[in-house]
């Protein structure tokens, strides 16, 4: 991890200085940036190099168990599903990493998933040498359901996950896991809008990362909506429309 503030072994190339690239970029002479056709410009094959990353993935602290019983906790950001039925998440780690070895071994894992207000203690979780456990990161440790593996208790959802399969790439390996238990803050799930109090996060670039701060909702129409505490609260709904890429997403 460079600094503690990137992916590890993924370093960012220096940029030139905005008056730099302007000129450099007219004079034809800057090595990463080639003009392609109209209004595009042709990033390189390179995360390191890229500004923006077109694509982002969501920060989520991965709770294992290592071979002596206790707990590792570290912080991944390319977590994403990948099927829906049965529920299957997958997320990428170096190889090398305690996350990777325990899981390989155990076949079990937790994704918590932590709120923009432990952003900081996220990635200063990422620079505490091993063995770190949970409570070494300064976070609490809770049962998870299904699985050995803790959940942290100052995240607001946990996915507890079983191996499935995994996907060696180098020194990099994504690790599949089967859904067997979903759990989340009543205080989260009780929100008019949930989203504005998970505030779950994605990786941007070493040290920037960008807040999902609430849902925005397509369509006006405002339907009352049953609660998990029989609460009714309103619910903006989206029409659905035949352009809609994902329809039936849950
Ligand atoms: C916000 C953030 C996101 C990270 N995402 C990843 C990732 O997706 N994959 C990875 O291998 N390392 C990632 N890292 C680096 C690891 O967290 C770091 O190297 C950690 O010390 C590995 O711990 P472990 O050996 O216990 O798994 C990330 C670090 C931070 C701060």
């Amino acid at each position: 991890m460079q600094g503690g503030a990137g992916l590890a072994g993924r370093p960012r190339a220096p940029r030139p200085a905005a008056g730099d690239r302007s000129t450099a970029s007219a004079q034809g002479s800057e090595p990463n940036r080639r003009e392609t056709s109209g209004r595009k410009v042709e990033l390189p094959l390179s995360i390191a190099e890229w500004r923006p990353a077109p694509i982002v993935g969501q920060v989520v602290l991965v709770t294992t168990c290592n071979e002596d019983g206790t707990t590792n906790v570290a912080p991944k950001c390319w977590a994403a599903l990948v099927a829906s039925h049965p529920l299957h998440l997958g997320f990428n780690c170096n190889r090398d990493h305690w996350t990777a070895r325990n899981i390989l071994r155990s076949r079990e894992f937790v994704v918590n998933v932590p709120g923009s207000e432990s952003a900081e203690k996220v990635w200063e979780t990422a620079r505490l040498a091993h063995p770190r456990t949970v409570e070494a990161a300064g976070f609490t440790a809770i049962p998870s359901g299904r699985v050995r593996p803790p959940r942290v208790a100052e995240c607001h959802a946990h996915l507890e996950c079983s191996l499935v399969r995994h996907l060696e790439f180098g020194n990099e390996v994504w690790l599949w896991g089967e859904v067997l238990a979903v759990s989340a803050d009543a205080e989260v799930t009780d929100a008019e809008d949930p989203f504005s109090v998970l505030r779950s996060f994605v990786y941007l670039e070493p040290g920037a990362y960008g807040i999902i701060g609430g849902a925005r909702r397509v369509g006006s129409a405002v339907v009352p909506r049953e609660t998990s505490r029989g609460l009714r609260r309103p619910r903006r709904v989206s029409r659905p429309s035949t352009n809609d890429p994902c329809p039936s997403t849950p």
